[in-house]
């Protein structure tokens, strides 16, 4: 398969076998976590959540719902503005559930902070986040819950990250070469 490797797209940083471990593992860690729970509301951030949740929840333990919020950041993708509007609500009030956001990655932080502040803001009787990578660049300040691995700061797709909306469904994550932006 890598050597199959998209024009667009300088190497694998992640294996497909690497990123489903990393999942098990966190499946496992939230299990235990919320064991006992009656229900967890788990809340996958869209467009690039969407392949890391499916595969999460399916190996969660606890009683779990699957929903749904899409979020844009002001300006094309690479842009820190830090500006984030809400493009797609839940479909069921928070008050009194369990709930995690699950997002694909974080960089600056400005995405989870802003979902984090405005569920917190309905009275969820808990609130955490788990993001499958973190970009290591020392600026993020918002803690993450549950984090899978940290990447280098360069721009990846696959696994649901997109670059302009492509190379979404790759099954490993790569990354993208400067040319392609
Ligand atoms: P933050 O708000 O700066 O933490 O950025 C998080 C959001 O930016 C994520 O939800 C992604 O949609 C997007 N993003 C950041 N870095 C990348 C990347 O390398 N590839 C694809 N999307 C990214
Ligand atoms: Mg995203």
């Amino acid at each position: 398969m890598i050597d199959e490797l998209h024009p667009d797209l300088a190497r694998v940083l992640v294996s497909e076998v690497t990123i489903q471990q990393h999942v098990q593992v966190l499946a496992q860690q939230i299990s235990t976590d919320y064991a006992g729970v009656d229900r967890l509301y788990l809340v996958g951030v869209l467009k690039g959540a969407f392949i890391f949740l499916a595969d999460l929840a399916r190996q969660l333990t606890v009683p779990h719902i699957v929903d749904f919020m899409a979020v844009s950041s002001y300006g094309q993708a690479g842009a820190v503005s830090g500006a984030v509007r809400l493009m797609m609500d839940l479909r069921e009030p928070i008050r009194g559930q369990h709930v995690l956001i699950v997002e694909d990655i974080v960089d600056s932080g400005h995405t989870l902070r802003y979902l984090y502040n405005t569920l917190q803001g309905r009275q969820p009787a808990s609130l955490k986040t788990c993001a499958l990578v973190r970009k290591q660049q020392g600026q993020t300040t918002f803690s993450v819950d549950y984090l899978g691995f940290e990447i280098p700061d360069v721009w990846v797709v696959g696994y649901g990250l997109d670059y302009a909306d492509r190379h979404r469904t790759l099954p490993y994550i790569a990354e993208l070469k400067p040319q392609a932006f």
